[in-house]
């Protein structure tokens, strides 16, 4: 069982002055997140509710004059890339490469950049480990270089990153939220206006009578695997069989009616998108009327029509949610784009031990990997640690 540690400014900027011999110009950090609901809905120009936690990648940074990239990786180890390699683009840079060569983009002015990276968010389980390693390079080449660019200017440029530099195609929802959370509240985006709001959220803070936890399957995924990109390929083919700008425009009457015009999956694939797009909504109703039970119903439903209708559940998964709703949770899901990773259960407080013992339980049974289950609570958006 474990607590979710403090940022890990203190490790990257330590690293940095054992790698660099020099102090660093800063300390940035940048947090991973949950999806609360609204899943596989960001790239379909629909709602989605994730939070910023308070783990996530910090980054201790330094401009300097080599004409390079030096970075490295607590985790993953030492890299260096030419700025003028970087500069070229494609894909294939890698994220560090991927997140200079969209600073580069955006207009930021590098002439050499030293950089040592630390992370406290599971690399691969669905809580956006990425994304927060591309925004906290981002966040510190903007405060370095004195570029000025604003938080939504930031995660365009983090998504532009993923998708052209690093080759995955993921949505708005990860870098959005990262880089304009608000502690103790969830994100409502809509991402088709990118219109967005604080939606306060008490059980993503100590000390409420609620909480969210996350069972970590540790079952890796690999967006750049390619089913992620199917199930984008399988919306967008719906989209053209009902000659839509996008899913957003269709709602469940609309596809009652227009069911002849779809094979059977294009159906549950958009069906999954307008039910979900609901759900979000419904889910920021209820909590502005503090009803959990009815959240955690949605919580259920929308699991079932990813398991159902989206098909990116797996069984590791499914026995995740049924620990959480066996161990009393209000209502479980997967979090994230699925297939592996993480669920989320939403829960009276003071439920970790029992959850903990119960999922180490019917893992162990079946012998699977011990799955890990942590405490979600929200954190700060993107940006320099002070101290
Ligand atoms: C991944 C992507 C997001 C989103 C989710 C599914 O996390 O990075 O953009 O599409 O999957 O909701």
């Amino acid at each position: 069982m474990t607590r979710l540690r403090s940022t890990p400014g203190e490790t990257a900027r330590r690293g940095f002055i054992e790698t660099y011999d020099s102090v660093p110009g800063g300390v940035w950090f940048a947090p991973g997140r949950i999806n609360v609901i609204g899943e596989h809905t960001d790239y379909n120009d629909g709602f989605v509710l994730p939070f910023a936690l308070d783990r996530g990648v910090a980054t201790a940074a330094a401009l300097s004059n080599h004409g390079r990239v030096d970075l490295v990786s607590e985790q993953f180890g030492p890299k260096s890339f030419a700025l003028e390699e970087l500069s070229r683009g494609g894909p294939g840079l890698g994220h560090g490469g991927a997140a200079v060569w969209a600073a580069i983009n955006s207009g930021m002015e590098i002439p050499g950049l030293n950089l040592y990276v630390s992370s406290t968010v599971p690399a691969g389980a669905g809580l956006s480990s990425s994304s927060a390693f591309i925004c906290a390079l981002l966040v510190a080449a903007n405060d370095l270089t004195g570029s000025g660019l604003d938080a939504p200017t930031l995660a365009m440029s983090a998504q532009r990153a993923e998708t052209e530099g690093v080759g995955v195609p993921i949505g708005v929802m990860d870098p959005m939220v990262t880089m304009l959370s608000k502690q103790g509240h969830a994100l409502l985006l809509d991402c088709e206006s990118l219109r967005y709001e604080h939606v306060p959220f008490r059980a993503t803070t100590p000390g409420a009578d609620t909480e969210i936890l996350i069972v970590d399957t540790r079952t890796e995924r690999n967006l750049a695997t390619g089913q992620y990109g199917e199930r984008r390929g399988d919306c967008q083919r719906a989209v053209s069989l009902l000659g839509l700008s996008s899913l957003r425009a269709a709602s469940t009457s609309l596809l009652e009616e227009m069911s002849g015009l779809l094979d059977e999956m294009s159906l549950r694939r958009a069906r999954h998108v307008v039910t979900e797009n609901a759900r979000v909504l419904e889910v920021v109703k209820r909590l502005r009327e503090d009803d959990m039970a009815g959240i955690g119903k949605l919580l259920d439903d929308s699991h079932r029509s990813l398991v159902e209708d989206f098909d990116v559940s797996s069984p590791t998964l499914d026995l995740a949610v049924e620990v959480c709703r066996d161990a009393g949770a209000y209502g479980a899901r997967l979090t994230g784009a699925g297939f592996a990773g993480c669920v989320i259960g939403l829960f009276p407080s003071g439920s970790l031990p029992v959850v903990d013992a119960a999922a180490k339980k019917a893992f162990s049974a079946r012998e699977m990997r011990q799955p890990e289950v942590l405490l979600g609570y929200s954190g700060p958006a993107a940006g320099q640690l002070v101290g």
